[in-house]
């Protein structure tokens, strides 16, 4: 391990660093975290998450506009706390996201919610809180929102999520605007359904909706899909209808490897193009681009295990704890905390867990001995949230670091807790 390197280049997190051998965490060095709360653990850079945050807002500064974390790509609360505390709203896709939500002090009216499934309840619990928007994503779930806010004497302020079929050049499981696609609605029915809404009795039309895809690393499809939007807004505005907000969803990229993402203000500068001049309120859902490289997941090395075609690094966190790798064959950095004299060799990193799939990362050169604690970086985003107790593992800790301290933001589970809920047949 070099100072303030890896084989990328620069270390992802802004507030990472490698010095004199040993990796801290804004001020805090990783070593001391797997001590006081043991491994694996989530650990997240609260001034990471702060910058990151601010970068959205500096780069939207001068226009009307919101950005919506969106809680999917993580929901602890001393995340959410974090961006309620910074202003933010929130993009939720289920009645869990919102009660998480309000728990961590966010506010209602700064919530939209998104999702192609939202069941009474759901409808329901978010006309109660009074949420700002719901994304709605089917003819048949309009129908549905209009009866239930009916039932409540409530009025649901909606948008349409539609679908503008544009290519966002993306990995297939999380591209999402594309026409053969369970999302939204076809971007050819948008208008008569905006005509069949404002027939409705109880819902308001607030605005327009779009998310083309997740990690994207080029600013052209969401411009492009921003430009259809607009095109459509003003067809509906001779309708008569007149859009309030326009949402343009998530998705943008971070650096996981090699790659180089836009920044916000690069990302943002096509699409805002698109809206010089005009006054709807534009809405973001942002995931990934605010918490994926705030943290990273600390574990260690159980033991190092020498086969005939390759080397294993066998560690306390798998699969369960980090699914993206065996899911989308996904790359995350992995590094040493502790630098060490012995030569590098390949290892895969995997975990206990009794599948191949298990792995966290393949051939990586390390310096490493049995004991050691490992890195894994950018896991910030759709790290803890896509976590499981598969094979009746405890799910991890997570740590917000502030400055030289530790904030303990969710215990280790216990084993106990995980068959809680359970019992013995007769
Ligand atoms: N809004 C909507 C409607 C979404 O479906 C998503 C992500 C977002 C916003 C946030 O997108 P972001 O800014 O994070 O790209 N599990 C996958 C990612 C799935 C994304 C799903 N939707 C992964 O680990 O890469």
């Amino acid at each position: 391990m070099t100072d303030s390197t890896n084989t990328a280049g620069t270390l992802p997190t802004p507030t990472l660093h490698a010095e004199s051998g040993m990796l801290t965490l804004e001020g805090l060095p990783l070593t001391q975290v797997a001590e006081q709360f043991g491994t694996p653990t989530y650990v997240y850079s609260k001034a990471a998450l702060t910058s990151a945050f601010e970068a959205w807002r500096q780069a939207l500064s001068g226009r009307k506009a919101l950005v919506c974390y969106a809680v999917k790509a993580n929901s602890n609360l001393g995340i959410l706390s974090v961006f309620a505390q910074l202003g933010a709203g929130f993009d939720i896709v289920s009645g869990g996201e919102l009660a998480r939500v309000l728990a961590a002090g966010g506010r209602a009216d700064r919530v939209v919610f998104s999702g192609v499934g939202k069941t009474r309840d759901e409808m329901c619990q978010a006309l109660l809180a009074g949420i700002r928007c719901f994304n709605v994503e089917s003819a048949a779930e309009l129908e549905r929102l209009d009866a239930v806010a009916g039932e409540l004497g409530k009025t649901a302020p909606i948008a349409l999520r539609v679908n503008p079929d544009v290519d966002p050049k993306t990995h297939p499981y999380i591209s999402t605007g594309l026409k053969g696609n369970k999302f939204g609605v076809a971007f050819a029915d948008a208008q008569s359904l905006y005509r069949r809404a404002a027939a409705l009795p109880n819902l308001h039309i607030a605005g327009i909706a779009c998310h083309i895809g997740s990690q994207l690393l080029d600013p052209a499809p969401v411009a492009e899909a921003a430009q259809k939007l607009a095109d459509l807004v003003d067809r509906l505005a001779i309708d008569g209808i007149v859009l309030e907000h326009i949402d343009l969803g998530g998705g943008l990229g971070i650096r996981y490897r090699d790659e180089t993402p836009p920044s916000v203000a690069q990302y943002l500068a096509p699409l805002l193009k698109v809206f010089e001049g005009r006054k709807e309120e534009l809405c973001f859902e942002p995931g990934r681009s605010l918490v994926g490289n705030a943290g990273l997941l600390l574990t260690r090395i159980e033991y190092l295990k020498p086969g005939e075609t390759k080397n294993f690094a066998i560690v306390d966190a798998a699969m369960n704890d980090l699914a993206r790798p065996a899911l989308y064959d996904a790359w995350h950095e992995v590094v040493e905390v502790v630098g060490r004299e012995v030569p590098t060799q390949a290892y895969d990193i995997v975990g206990p867990i009794c599948e191949s799939g298990d792995f966290l990362a393949r051939g990586r050169e390390l310096a490493v001995a049995e004991g050691d604690l490992l890195a894994i970086l950018s896991a910030g985003a759709y790290g803890m949230t896509m976590s499981s107790n598969y094979n009746t593992r405890p799910r991890a800790a997570e740590v917000i670091v502030d400055g030289e301290q530790a904030h303990l933001v969710r215990a280790r589970e216990s084993v106990s807790a995980l068959f809680a809920d359970e019992k013995p047949l007769g």
